[in-house]
């Protein structure tokens, strides 16, 4: 089974990607990154995702704030605890005290070659490792990214969430040498949606999986609508399904790509189209992704 670390700001969303992925792949350990709402709240919903499915990962801290700590939590986006507002049972099981830039470092190390990282968050954990060890960049096999707005920001006028909280350390890891693929925002909003009825569908099935859905995911489904989407947008969980199975890419681009990190722009991504830049490509871009697999995928794991 592939082998696989999981980097994640810890919401809504992020449960739904982590519950593919511990169903596709052998995952080695939920990694915490500051970003989507409080940090202890952040922890709580890693481990209690894991726990609700029966699934033994350790969940390694990564630091409280982005690299230059500017950044604001979204609650409105995920509800106040991140999942919806659900008031679940606490965890039984306690975060790792090993701090997560040293346990991927220590993983990538014991699965030189073979280790993938999905991230499906800013990227200050995998930064933080990076500086500290570069050699990571060759014994990591391949590095899944969620992240990045081609024009309609989700955050400000041209910044996806995930390359604003930290965009100084987007651009160190895209920089690093990874063999990266990027799942962007418009790619998830046209292709990641799923509609109120699917969740009319999901609801009546009343299993253990898609009642954890249909709660975590809750706040998701009316901010998604308030927004103009037609159902809950779900980005996280079509990078983890991209991974999964890239038969569902069907279409990239393989540029070079880096990221803005002044002012205004701030966590703009910025694409090299045209070979402008001279600079070698470092990415795997995901324009358009196959809508119908990535729901198929999803509703099978809430049965
Ligand atoms: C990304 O930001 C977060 O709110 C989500 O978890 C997702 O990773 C979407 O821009
Ligand atoms: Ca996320």
């Amino acid at each position: 089974m592939r082998k696989i670390l999981f980097d994640s700001d810890t919401a809504s969303d992020d449960t739904l990607a982590l519950l593919l992925a511990i169903r596709k792949f052998e995952v080695l350990g939920v990694t915490i990154v500051a970003g989507n709402v409080g940090f202890e709240n952040q922890v709580r919903n890693a481990l209690f995702t894991l726990e609700y499915f029966g699934y033994d990962a350790p969940v390694f801290l990564g630091p409280r704030r982005p690299i230059m700590g500017i950044w604001k939590t979204v609650e409105e986006v995920h509800g106040a605890n991140g999942l919806g507002g659900w008031n679940f049972p606490e965890p039984s099981k306690s975060p790792d005290s090993e701090f997560a830039a040293d346990a991927l470092l220590r993983i990538s190390k014991a699965y030189s070659g073979e280790l993938e990282i999905l991230a499906v968050s800013p990227l200050t954990n995998i930064a933080l490792a990076y500086l500290k060890d570069p050699a990571v960049v060759r014994r990591v096999k391949k590095l899944w990214v969620m992240g990045g707005a081609f024009y309609r920001g989700n955050t400000t006028q041209i910044a996806e969430f995930n390359f604003w909280v930290d965009p100084e350390a987007a651009r160190i890891v895209l920089n690093a040498g990874f063999d990266v693929t990027i799942v962007p925002w418009e790619t998830a909003e046209q292709s990641a949606c799923i509609s109120k009825a699917d969740w009319e569908d999901i609801a009546r099935r009343k299993t253990k999986a898609s009642e954890f859905f249909v709660r975590s995911n809750a706040a998701l489904l009316n901010y998604s609508l308030r927004s103009g989407a037609e159902g809950s947008v779900h980005p996280d969980s079509l990078t983890a399904a991209i991974a999964f199975d890239q038969s569902i890419v069907t279409e990239a681009k393989t540029l070079a790509v880096d990221v803005e990190t002044c002012a205004g722009g701030r966590g703009a991504m910025l694409l090299d189209s045209y070979g402008l830049t001279g600079k070698q490509p470092n990415a795997s871009v995901v324009y358009r992704a196959d809508s119908s697999k990535f729901r198929e995928l999803v509703l099978s794991q809430l049965s």
